[in-house]
């Protein structure tokens, strides 16, 4: 029996609120809408697709820990916790297969604060400014490095 190779996909603070916060920023789509397209580009390539969302910090760090041997590829959306986190920069680090960074916004055009990723040196690539096509794009991008 061949098992299915899986993703999980993870979303960080204050995304659970797309398609209400700052639209003229983020969009109108849902992160529901975002994990449909994701679910189905996964499938596409014959991949499964697991989401987790949390507003803490530990709960995504917990996360990262139960796809240890298990998953083949971490796509995360950190939200903030991208400038600021370096617990979840090791969690990361600790994991043993790809990692995709995602963004829907451009962090670099942004403020200066947000030029900053503490996930980009633990990232395989990072994936930003592509709106919802991104969700896409990064699935696309893990089954590529399975490949
Ligand atoms: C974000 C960019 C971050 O700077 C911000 O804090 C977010 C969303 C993005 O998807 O563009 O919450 O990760």
């Amino acid at each position: 029996m061949t098992t299915i190779p899986s993703v999980l996909l993870l979303s960080g603070a204050n995304l659970n609120l797309l398609g209400d916060r700052e639209p003229s920023v983020y969009g109108t789509a849902t992160l529901a809408d975002h994990v449909a397209s994701a679910t189905a580009t996964a499938e596409s390539h014959g991949l499964s697709l697991r989401h987790v969302q949390s507003n803490s910090e530990g709960d995504l760090i917990d996360a990262i820990h139960s796809a240890r041997g298990v998953a083949a590829a971490i796509v995360i959306n950190p939200g903030a916790f991208t400038h600021s986190s370096w617990a979840i920069h090791d969690a990361l680090a600790a994991f043993d297969g790809v990692v995709v960074e995602l963004h829907l916004s451009n962090p670099d055009s942004r403020e200066p604060w947000r030029r900053t990723s503490v996930v980009a040196p633990v990232a395989t690539g990072s994936i930003s400014g592509f709106g919802g096509h991104g969700y896409v794009l990064a699935i696309d991008a893990v089954a590529a490095e399975l490949s």
